[in-house]
Formats: C-alpha cells, sequence, structure tokens
C-alpha cells in the first residue's frame, strides 16, 4: 500500500478543515501497520480514501497495487474493512449475520455457510453464535464485526479503532484475534489513538497529527527517538513529592522531572542508567527520603506522543 502527498479539506471559506494534509504512508505486505493519532489526526479520513468511500482533492494511494480513484473496484475486491461502527443485525444471531453477509457477497447459501461456521470458530465465537446480537457483550460483538470484514478473505484488512470503548478483557480478545490474521498473510492497517495497542500489533508505526505523518517507525525506534531511558521514583510519603522531585533533578540533571501525585511518582530521563540509579538511592536516603520503589523503564509511547507533538495524548472516552 501507498500513499504519496495525499489532500482532503472539507468545507470552505471560514470552515475550512485539512483533514489529509500531504499524508504519506508506505505498507509492505503482509505487515501491520499502525496508524496513531488525536481526535481528528485524520485517521478515518485515510481509510476512507484508502477503501474508496471519499475522493482525495490530490495526491496518489495505491492499494494491492490499484489506485483508488481509477480503480475502485479492483480496490474494493481486495479489501475488508473494520468500520468505527459496524453494521451488525441485532436481531439476527452472529451466525445468522455472517451468512447474511455471505450471501450479500455471493458464497450461496452452502458457501456462505461453512464460511460463517469458519469464522465462528476462529474468532471463538463458535458457542455463542446462535445468540442473537443485541445478548453480546462488546468484545464479542467487535470480534463478530472483525469475522464480518473477513467473509471474502481480504487481501487487505482496514481497522478504524477497532477496540475503542472496549474493556480491557474486551481488548485483549480482539487483539488475539488481529494476531491470529496476520499469521494468514493479510495485510493490516489499523488506527488507534491507544498507544499501547500500536505497541501490541504494529510492525510499524506511523504518528499522524494534524493530517501529516510527524514520525515513522517501529515501536522501539520511535521509543527511541524521545531518546533516554527513563527512572521512576516512588515515594512512600506524598508529602515529600516536591523534595524527592528536586533530588532525582539533581542527579539526573532533569530540569524539572515529571511528577504524578495521586502516584507519589517521579519520572526523569537518565543517560547512564546504572549510574542514575546509585546515585538516586543515595541522594534520597541522604535527604531521608522513603522511597517504595525505585526503576528504571524505556519510555512509554505516551511520552513519545508528547516529545514529537508537543501535547499529551488524549485519553480516549
Ligand atoms: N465529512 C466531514 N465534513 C467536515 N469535516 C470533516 C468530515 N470528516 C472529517 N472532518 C474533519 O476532518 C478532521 C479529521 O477527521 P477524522 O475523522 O479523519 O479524524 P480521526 O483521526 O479519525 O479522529 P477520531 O480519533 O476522533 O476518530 C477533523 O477535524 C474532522 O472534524
Ligand atoms: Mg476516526
Amino acid at each position: 500500500m501507498l500513499v504519496r502527498d495525499l489532500r482532503k479539506t472539507f468545507g470552505r471559506g471560514e470552515g475550512r478543515k485539512k483533514a489529509l494534509d500531504g499524508l504519506d504512508l508506505t505498507v509492505p505486505r503482509g505487515t501491520v501497520h499502525g496508524v496513531l493519532g488525536p481526535n481528528g489526526a485524520g485517521k478515518t479520513t485515510a481509510v476512507r480514501v484508502l477503501t474508496t468511500l471519499l475522493r482525495p482533492d490530490s495526491g496518489r494511494a495505491e492499494v494491492a497495487g490499484f489506485d483508488v480513484t481509477t480503480r475502485p473496484d479492483q480496490v474494493r475486491y481486495r479489501i475488508g474493512l473494520l468500520g468505527q461502527h459496524a453494521a451488525l443485525d441485532e436481531e439476527l444471531s452472529g451466525r445468522q449475520n455472517l451468512e447474511l453477509f455471505g450471501r450479500l457477497y455471493h458464497l450461496g447459501g452452502r458457501g456462505a455457510a461453512r464460511r460463517a461456521g469458519e469464522l465462528l470458530e476462529r474468532f471463538g465465537l463458535a458457542d455463542t453464535g446462535g445468540k442473537a446480537v443485541r445478548q453480546y457483550s462488546g468484545g464479542m460483538r467487535r470480534r463478530l464485526d472483525l469475522a464480518a470484514s473477513l467473509i471474502m478473505q481480504p487481501e487487505i484488512l482496514f481497522l478504524d479503532e477497532p477496540t475503542t470503548g472496549l474493556d480491557p478483557r474486551g481488548r485483549t480478545d480482539v487483539w488475539q484475534a488481529v494476531r491470529s490474521l496476520v499469521g494468514g498473510g493479510t495485510t493490516v492497517l489499523l488506527t488507534t489513538q491507544y498507544l499501547e495497542e500500536a505497541d501490541q500489533l504494529a510492525d510499524r508505526i506511523s504518528v499522524i497529527d494534524g493530517g501529516r505523518r510527524i514520525a515513522e517507525g517501529s515501536a522501539d525506534e520511535l521509543k527511541a527517538l524521545v531518546g533516554a531511558d527513563r527512572i521512576d521514583v516512588i515515594v512512600r510519603d506524598g508529602e515529600r513529592l516536591a523534595a524527592a522531585a528536586a533530588v532525582v533533578g539533581a542527579v539526573t540533571g532533569a530540569d524539572r522531572p515529571a511528577t504524578d501525585a495521586d502516584r507519589r511518582l517521579i519520572s526523569a530521563p537518565v543517560a547512564d542508567r546504572m549510574a542514575a540509579l546509585a546515585e538516586t538511592v543515595r541522594a534520597l536516603s541522604a535527604a531521608g527520603i522513603d522511597a517504595e520503589d525505585i526503576a528504571l523503564r524505556r519510555p512509554t509511547l505516551d511520552e513519545v506522543f508528547l516529545h514529537l507533538t508537543g501535547h499529551p495524548q488524549e485519553t480516549a472516552a
């Protein structure tokens, strides 16, 4: 999949909004590519262009080797889409929903039944396949959505925020389902607001903001952009947080270490891991500050996002 200098503006005059502002993406076959960005970054707009649902103003987008604007039929034939909001019939069972999709795609009655059975099995829905969808939990529903988007065994699957609104259990189930697809050779483009989701699933991640790519790499490469590892200190007594932050700042050379009062946590980047650890232990003890925990760790993608955009990643509703 190839995207070059893709542009799309909605509205005109005062209300003009550049949803895509020169977006570039390259996604090799058989990989999972994460598109990570805050609300309004242009993720859904990009997915709509790539799935032929929306014409771009300019730029080039090729999916499975076909141009989305000049060969939309060829593209549609090869893709599956899991939209931000899915279209299941609440009164029908999971199995009936899948069979219906299969018949819509001309699989025939028997072909549709066979495919529905395979997919229910694959996504751990074989036992609940007979229940009406309205009785499904959020996670089961999302897995059924995923199954529906795979009826035609697409070469490329688009997942637009597949786990937004799910609880952690539902999210893990969906991740498992996505991982099992990749083994089958499907190329996946996944949009998400959850840094951990991109971290867990994606081979490469494009961070987008304001309709353009602001960084790209594996999760590890993006974390390396922020540079240093970090030291986290949790103080036993919340009252001593500011004093401890001053100590950590002095040891690490960080101007103002990040603090989180609720968690009694201080966090700062370190240049030399072991020296910083030893020196922090010594300096806290010298200052008479009791630490409950001291740990070295890699930066999180949240910190990457803050570093890249200058604003923290919003927590999804
Ligand atoms: N049909 C439309 N008409 C007008 N503006 C639109 C339309 N679709 C999207 N936009 C605007 O374009 C920008 C990008 O929207 P988009 O839906 O692509 O963001 P997103 O990254 O998917 O966000 P979210 O994480 O909230 O789903 C936003 O400012 C949005 O308000
Ligand atoms: Mg969206």
